[in-house]
């Protein structure tokens, strides 16, 4: 045994010491993952958001690839404005491919198909998606720009959902749903 094994052992610090490093560095990790994509959090977990049956979401400073989540009645809802490229690739699948043929979209007719415009915010707002953020299969909440398909991806038993935010290969078994909600301006969507 060395005299600076005996040294450290004596202090009893090398496995607290090692332990706290190995912590900073996965937080430090996943801060910089989430840095690498365009994203605001606005979180707000107090009590009295929770009560609220509406939120309103300014998103006037969302731009094209980018993505904001807030929380509504205890959940996490995904809003994403979405590139040309995130709709094209999304028209561009067949509905026969889907694994959810089913829009999921509260806003309208329960049996809809999963078109892309049937599940963004419809006519010249295609390029908003609004969604909860839960995955289909156990409720963890997915990743977003991530996955297969470009769109989310859930790491818990590996769901990927494309950039319509439809189910395209893993255990979930249907589209991220789609809450009531409504563009109250051009910059400001009310949910719920
Ligand atoms: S909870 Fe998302 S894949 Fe299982």
């Amino acid at each position: 045994m060395s005299e600076h094994e005996t040294h450290s052992e004596a202090l009893g610090e090398p496995t607290r010491r090692d332990f706290l490093y190995l912590t900073t560095g996965m937080a430090g990790a996943v801060g910089a993952a989430a840095v690498a994509w365009p994203f605001i959090d606005q979180m707000r977990p107090d009590a009295s958001t929770l009560a609220l049956a509406s939120i309103e979401v300014d998103v006037s400073g969302v731009e094209p690839g980018m993505s904001l989540t807030v929380k509504w009645r205890g959940k996490p809802v995904f809003i994403r404005n979405r590139t040309e490229q995130e709709i094209e690739a999304a028209n561009a699948v067949a509905l026969e491919e889907l694994k959810d043929p089913i829009a999921r979209n509260d806003n309208i007719d329960a049996t809809a198909e999963a078109t892309d415009l049937a599940r963004s915010a419809g006519e010249g707002k295609e390029n908003w998606i609004v969604m909860i953020g839960s995955c289909t299969h156990l409720g963890c909440v997915p990743l977003g720009q991530a996955g297969d398909f470009g769109g989310w991806f859930c790491p818990c038993h590996g769901s990927h959902y494309d950039t319509a935010g439809r189910i395209r290969k893993g255990p979930a078994p249907t589209n991220l749903p789609v809450p009531t909600f409504t563009f109250t301006s051009d910059t400001v969507i009310q949910i719920g």
